[in-house]
């Protein structure tokens, strides 16, 4: 039951970008700097349900000035990547977790529930015709971004009745400029991210927007990621502006913070744990407070400090910076425990090892 088999309507790409500058993007693709040259949109209405599934040349969106999603925020997103085979081929990792993440995105902000099939499937179609843009050198994959917004015209405040999925891509290499060297955050004192009962674990636009001023914040204090802490003791590591969050301890375990509502369930976590407990390593799903951070690095306890997430991968956290302190972690470069689960995560990833069952999902 493939959408484009029976609902997709494609229309041929428009020259947006020619061939020669594909290439030119393709070698130096940045992260989402780029977008590819189709997009899927599917619409839902209460009347009629999903419907007018289409993948088509990318276009601009036309909306109307009081669309709900202009007025009160009602989008979520997901992201997900389509990565190289050393056969020629490609594959998704584990879209099927992305589409239920976005379902549960979707309960939390009263939005329309999407069929999982249905996003994969849009998602697959959309990296199947656009794949020329999948990078076939180094780590470069292409970055697919599913969303929807509430589409109904009405000023008043309630969830809308109807909605426009869509997906667009876009090629990427490194998230951060400086690819694995160590990444900087600043430990904000002025914002929390998500409290208990909000909408931490829903991948919607407004935690992300939410995080801008402290990401800001960070940029000031020369650092490129903010961590937040919980909302309730202000003590809890929570998570960054847009990834998880790791800890490495001198006996070989791992720890990360708990899912308990106000942290991004992220698909990256999940895989890195699962990996970690395979190769036989302990992870802990446990609070780690910000000074029991700081007394782990002077004791030399805490040895590698690690960021994931789909865009960010695994990326080593070389320096802690906050009010009063400023720390080096390691010696500031990547670790081994975090490049060897760089490495088993991308080689599962770019089909150079196997992985759980069901995580690949060939295009
Ligand atoms: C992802 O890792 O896919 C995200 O959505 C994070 C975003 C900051 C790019």
């Amino acid at each position: 039951n493939r959408v484009s088999q029976t609902s997709f309507a494609v229309t041929p790409a428009e020259a947006l970008v020619g061939i020669n500058d594909r290439a030119a993007m393709l070698s130096q693709p940045g992260f989402g700097k780029y977008l590819t040259d189709h997009m899927v949109t599917i619409r839902y209405s209460a009347d009629k349900g999903w419907h007018d599934a289409a993948l088509t040349a990318r276009h601009d969106l036309s909306l109307n000035p009081a669309t709900m999603v202009l007025h009160y925020a009602g989008e979520i997103f997901e992201g997900l990547k389509a990565y190289r085979h050393p056969d020629g081929g490609a594959a998704l990792f584990r879209p099927d977790a992305n589409a239920r993440r976005f379902n549960a995105s979707a309960k939390r902000l009263a939005m329309a529930e999407l069929p999982e099939d249905m996003f994969v499937d849009a998602v697959a179609e959309l990296a199947i015709l656009d794949r020329e843009w999948i990078p076939s050198e180094g780590e470069g994959s292409l970055y697919l971004r599913p969303f929807m917004i509430g589409t109904e015209v009405a000023i008043g405040n309630h969830p809308s009745d109807s909605f426009l999925f869509s997906v667009i891509a876009s090629p990427v290499g490194s998230y951060f400029k400086g690819g694995v060297a160590g990444v900087s955050v600043w430990v904000s004192d002025n914002y929390t991210r998500a409290a208990p009962g909000g909408t931490g674990a829903a991948k919607c636009g407004g935690n992300y927007a939410a995080a801008l001023a402290a990401q800001a914040d960070a940029a000031r204090q020369g650092c490129e990621q903010v961590v937040f802490l919980d909302a309730v003791e202000r003590r809890w590591i929570e998570e960054l502006a847009g990834m998880n969050v790791f800890f490495v301890f001198d006996d070989g375990s791992l720890q990360t913070p708990p899912l308990t509502g106000t942290i991004l369930p992220g698909i990256t976590r999940d895989s890195l744990i699962r990996l970690a407990r395979d190769k036989g390593m302990t992870v802990r799903e446990e609070p780690y407070a910000i000074d029991q951070w700081r007394d782990d690095l002077a004791s030399g306890r805490l040895v590698e400090v690690f960021a994931c997430g789909t865009a960010a991968v695994v990326a080593p956290i070389s320096q802690i910076k906050g009010n009063g302190f400023d720390l080096t972690i390691g010696d500031g470069g990547l670790g081994p425990v975090t490049a060897d689960l760089r490495k088993t995560l991308t080689d599962i990833q770019f089909g150079r090892a196997e992985g759980p069952e069901g995580w690949v999902h060939r295009l």
